[in-house]
């Protein structure tokens, strides 16, 4: 989010633009945290993660009389239109404020990947690439202790990381909201994968499974001597996040940035900024607010087969 910001920033300015920035989101346009953005301000910040503005989930904004608030906020500094950096709560607010008539831009960024209107969002290569590492390095535990591994990823509401790290790291089983599956299949599996020679067996479960982490690991323990081994858990959760941005990451983010100014520019507004078919695209808010981008379940069969 930091390379966006200052893409946005610096490129608004090079249009002859005033930049402000808001603290915390959307609770930060109620409580008016707004302060100017200048370039300087912007510097040193493209290879951090996270936002140096901050990011809050607003109680306040969801009802009616907060996001009056907010729009009360706006008038009163004089702010003519608004760039929302964020997953699909922050597009669900920006499309409110924009059909409440105030020119907004979304730019699409979250680690799940789950947003309309564009192919990927920013974050999604960064947090993957982490969450990748430490399976990469539990899989060699793994092998080298003849262990199996069960790791949870972060995914709420959304498989997306646990379904791509599962498949890039190898697993033998990818368990996720939008395909559950069952302790008795799970133990299973491994010991297929065990009785195929494995030394290793890895279990990738999505933080929002049904059968999450304490389903799986209560099964484990009361079914140990049938199985014969031992399942540990790791459950990774925002250490996934914060990462230094990898370079698609930070590129990303630039050229969804510079495209959301560029849009207001044109005065193209209710609109998200992504990436679609190696090209930038704009996206009414109206199409994309309040619904989720499915994840391409065919790769968890991908995955079953290749664990082979
Ligand atoms: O929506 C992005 C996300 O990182 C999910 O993957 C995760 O489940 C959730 O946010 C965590 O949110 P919080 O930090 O508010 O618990």
């Amino acid at each position: 989010m930091n390379a966006a910001i200052r893409a946005i920033t610096r490129s608004a300015i090079d249009n002859g633009l005033e930049v402000f920035g808001i603290r915390y989101g959307f609770q930060g346009l109620i409580d008016d945290a707004i302060s100017p953005l200048r370039a300087r301000d912007v510097g040193g910040i493209v290879q951090r993660g996270g936002t140096f503005l901050g990011s809050a989930r607003s109680v306040e904004f969801r009802e009616h009389s907060g996001r009056v608030q907010a729009l009360r906020c706006l008038s009163q500094r004089g702010i003519e239109a608004l760039v929302v950096i964020g997953g699909n709560g922050s597009q669900s607010g920006a499309y409110a404020l924009s059909a409440m008539g105030f020119p907004v831009v979304g730019v699409a960024s979250t680690i799940d990947n789950d947003l309309l209107g564009t192919e990927v969002t920013i974050g999604v290569d960064t947090a993957l690439n982490v969450t990748l590492e430490a399976i990469d390095r539990l899989r060699t535990t793994g092998s080298s202790h003849q262990r199996a591994f069960l790791v949870e990823t972060m995914g709420r509401d959304c498989g997306y990381i646990a379904l791509m790290a599962g498949v890039a790291g190898g697993a033998e089983v990818i368990s996720i909201p939008e395909r559950e599956v069952a302790p008795e299949e799970v133990a299973q599996r491994l010991s297929a994968a065990y009785q195929r020679g494995k030394t290793h067996a890895l279990v990738i479960v999505a933080e929002g499974a049904k059968y999450g982490t304490d389903t799986l690991m209560n099964y484990f323990r009361q079914h140990k001597d049938a199985h014969g081994f031992d399942l540990r858990a790791t459950t990774l959760g925002h250490v996934v996040r914060g990462a230094a941005p990898t370079a698609a990451d930070r590129l990303l983010a630039t050229r969804l940035g510079v495209h959301a100014v560029d849009l207001l520019v044109r005065g193209q507004t209710g609109v998200l900024s992504g990436w679609s078919g190696s090209a930038l695209v704009a996206t009414p808010l109206a199409e994309i607010s309040g619904r989720t981008k499915a994840v391409d379940s065919s790769l968890l069969e991908l995955a079953r087969i290749l664990a082979k």
